[in-house]
């Protein structure tokens, strides 16, 4: 690049005081434990090279010894000593240095998802969900922040596992980001292959909106778990009543990153809950942000408080601080009915610290795994085979279990229960229990569109979300559909629940229609000056941008839930269409290999331009999928799609012909 002096612009990081200082760690704040060590002699030397790519050569010396301690206790190199020093966070968005309002824009995202408040393991660059990072180490969030500082409206930036490539000329309506996150070649697409490629320092685990930018706390779950407990509810316990979950109880565990949501969405969905954490850091974190209402280390005063609730149909959300594996044994042990029971520890990275095996301190967890992984990974695995006898156990007396999305059902299978899986020999054929999504979600929400709309006040002003809170209620018509009204009611009461954590965010499930009709209403309000600018997004557990048959397709059944062509042509065509942000990732919530998953950002400046960019891509962002849920003859989404032909005479969706069942049972059978 050549600036306005014709002189020839490097962008790199600034060495003109030397290296940084290296700052102490803040005691409290959760670090990420040692990921193993996965590489050969030969392979560290690689490793430190590649890291070294973003220092000049005169300070190796002093750095590589550095990094080499940083592998050797870590697993990784972070280059601890590149993070800026003191608290990061989401500032609003006039503080930030940068050339287009996207460049500013996405600075206050990733600093968002680096906050003290927000981040799992903010020094390791963890967001969310164990492993999930923003980039690989502190030199790529420097860079980072340096393009985005003068990237223009006619560059796109481009990021490979959180490795900043360089900006390249594009134009207005392209993205202003590119960005991909542990894509693999198929044959090393396996959590030992992502390892040694992290280690490597050439593969970032991007989860979802961790290493897509997009995280927004976990009220970004709270209100798809507030959707899936009152579905369930209806489901379960009959479709009109109206406080469905009144005096019901609902046990699971975690309240970490996503998984710390359970409690708050349990409580605003009107239900009892118990939550099993084992990290007491983290039960500490979910009490004073009063997501969780009651702590206690003692399983039976647990049940007490729970029965006191569920008899006065009053909603209460308890933490309790100890292993699921313990509660379940106990609620066994003394007839304790659960009527919802699911689980969300972090079983898609199961063998590196996201499960903690019953028996074994969380203390213990961390020590076993940086001493002794073999021995961790027998205690895993003897803990989830009890886990599910109990789960077992607990169905039969007529608990509903369902899997969070979090692996649990896959990790049961790999630690050798066969039971688990439909078949009893492979999972093709699904597992036992259902999961979230093909029992509630995929039918319920995704078939019709409904997914997790979100958006950011960049400002930072309150005022702008309450705002905009105000305008989408406005947009929702709550008699439409029992979906609308659960959107509206959540909406309606979204300021009382107190759900920011980080920059002033919002998420509300929308379908097609009611996105793109907010998002114009939105940049409406934006043009009059009426709020600040509009980071709009999603997560990727949505109708079109994630492929896989472990979550969100798992309610695809017609053989094409193991392709992963929908979610890249969701980027594909989110790029196309101009969306300022396009991701990609290899993963997601269930691991390396067991799916493909994109999402967006679309800054809201008040244009026409980003108008029409709304018009095209929202719509386009949503519809895909039901497109594709529809071709797979999934009732609802066939009816969403007949609904969008007869609407737009500028598209048109393929429909199946649906074949009888019982006719071809019999043909074949014959
Ligand atoms: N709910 C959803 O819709 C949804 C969406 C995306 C992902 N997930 C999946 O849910 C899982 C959790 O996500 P997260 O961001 O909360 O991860 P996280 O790692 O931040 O939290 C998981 C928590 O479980 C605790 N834990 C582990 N083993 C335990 C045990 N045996 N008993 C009690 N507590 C235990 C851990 O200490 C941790 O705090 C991930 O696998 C994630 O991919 C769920």
């Amino acid at each position: 690049m050549i600036d306005a002096d014709g002189k020839v612009l490097e962008i790199r990081l600034d060495f003109t005081d030397g290296l940084p200082e290296m700052e102490g760690f803040e005691p409290g704040i959760r670090r990420a434990p040692n990921r193993g060590q996965p590489l050969s002699e030969s392979e560290i030397v690689l490793a430190l090279k590649n890291a070294l790519r973003y220092i000049p050569e005169k300070f190796h010396s002093e750095i590589a010894p550095e990094f080499l301690s940083e592998y050797r206790e870590r697993g990784r190199i972070y280059g601890y000593r590149f993070r800026p020093a003191g608290k990061i966070t989401g500032r609003p968005i006039n503080e930030y240095k940068g050339c287009c309002v996207e460049g500013r824009a996405f600075q206050v995202m990733i600093d968002n998802n680096l906050d003290f408040a927000v981040a799992l393991y903010p020094y390791e660059l963890v967001t969310y969900g164990e492993t999930g990072q923003v980039c690989q180490n502190w030199m790529q969030y420097l860079l980072i922040k340096k393009y985005l500082e003068v990237l223009t409206e006619d560059q796109t930036l481009v990021i490979q596992s959180g490795h900043p490539l360089g900006v390249f000329a594009s134009k207005p309506d392209s993205p202003r980001v590119i960005l991909t996150n542990g894509l693999m070649i198929g044959s090393f697409d396996s959590a030992e292959g992502f390892s040694r490629a992290a280690a490597l320092g050439v593969a970032n685990y991007g989860q979802m909106t961790a290493g897509g930018w997009m995280y927004i706390g976990p009220q970004g779950i709270v209100h798809g778990t507030y959707n899936t407990l009152l579905n369930a509810g209806r489901m379960k316990f009959g479709e009109s009543a109206e406080n469905v979950l009144g005096g019901k109880l609902f046990v699971s565990s975690g309240l970490g990153g996503m998984s710390g949501a359970q409690p708050k969405a349990a409580e605003i969905a009107g239900a009892v809950s118990i939550i099993a954490e084992v990290d007491s850091s983290r039960v500490e974190t979910r009490h004073s942000q009063g997501w969780v209402s009651e702590r206690t280390n003692d399983i039976a005063e647990a049940f007490a408080w729970a029965d006191e609730a569920r008899s006065s149909r009053q909603a209460l959300s308890i933490a309790y601080e100890g292993n699921v594996v313990d509660l379940l044994r106990y609620a066994l042990e003394n007839g304790r009915h659960i009527d919802l029971l699911s689980d969300q520890t972090s079983c898609h990275a199961v063998y590196e610290g996201g499960y903690c095996p019953g028996g074994t301190s969380f203390e213990e967890r961390t020590r076993l795994l940086e001493r002794d992984p073999l021995e961790f990974r027998r205690r895993v695995d003897s803990s989830l085979h009890e886990h599910f006898e109990l789960i077992k156990a607990h169905a039969a007396k007529g608990t509903y279990f369902f899997d969070y999305g979090n692996s649990f059902m896959k990790a049961v299978f790999d630690s050798g229960v066969r039971e688990i899986a439909k078949n009893g020999r492979d999972t093709f054929d699904g597992f036992i229990f259902p999961s979230y999504v093909e029992d509630i979600m995929g039918p319920l929400l995704f078939d019709y569109g409904y997914g997790p709309f979100r958006w950011v006040c960049l400002s930072g002003d309150p005022a702008d979300l309450r705002a905009t809170d105000k305008a989408a209620m406005d947009c929702i018509d709550p008699s439409r559909r029992f979906q609308d009204h659960d959107n509206w009611a959540w909406i309606r009461d979204a300021e009382k629940n107190r759900l920011v954590v980080g920059t002033q965010a919002r998420i509300l499930y929308q379908d097609e229609e009611g996105r793109v009709r907010i998002a114009l209403k939105f940049n409406e309000m934006v043009r009059r000056g009426q709020i600040g600018p509009v980071m709009l997004g999603r997560d990727h557990h949505d109708v079109s941008g994630t492929d896989s048959p472990f979550r969100e397709t798992s309610n695809i059944k017609d053989g094409s839930n193991i392709m992963a062509e929908m979610a890249i042509h969701c980027f594909a065509g989110n790029c196309a269409r101009g969306m300022s942000l396009a991701a990609l990732h290899n993963g997601g919530g269930v691991g390396t290999g067991k799916a493909v998953n994109g999402g967006f950002g679309l800054v809201l400046d008040g244009s026409k331009r980003v108008d029409a960019v709304i018009r095209s891509s929202m719509s386009w962002d949503v519809i895909s999928g039901v497109a594709r849920r529809a071709w797979a003859r999934n009732g609802h989404a066939m009816e969403t799609a007949n609904e969008f032909n007869a609407r737009r005479d500028d598209c048109h969706i393929t429909l199946p012909f649906v074949a009888d069942d019982n006719y071809l049972e019999e043909l074949v059978r014959k």
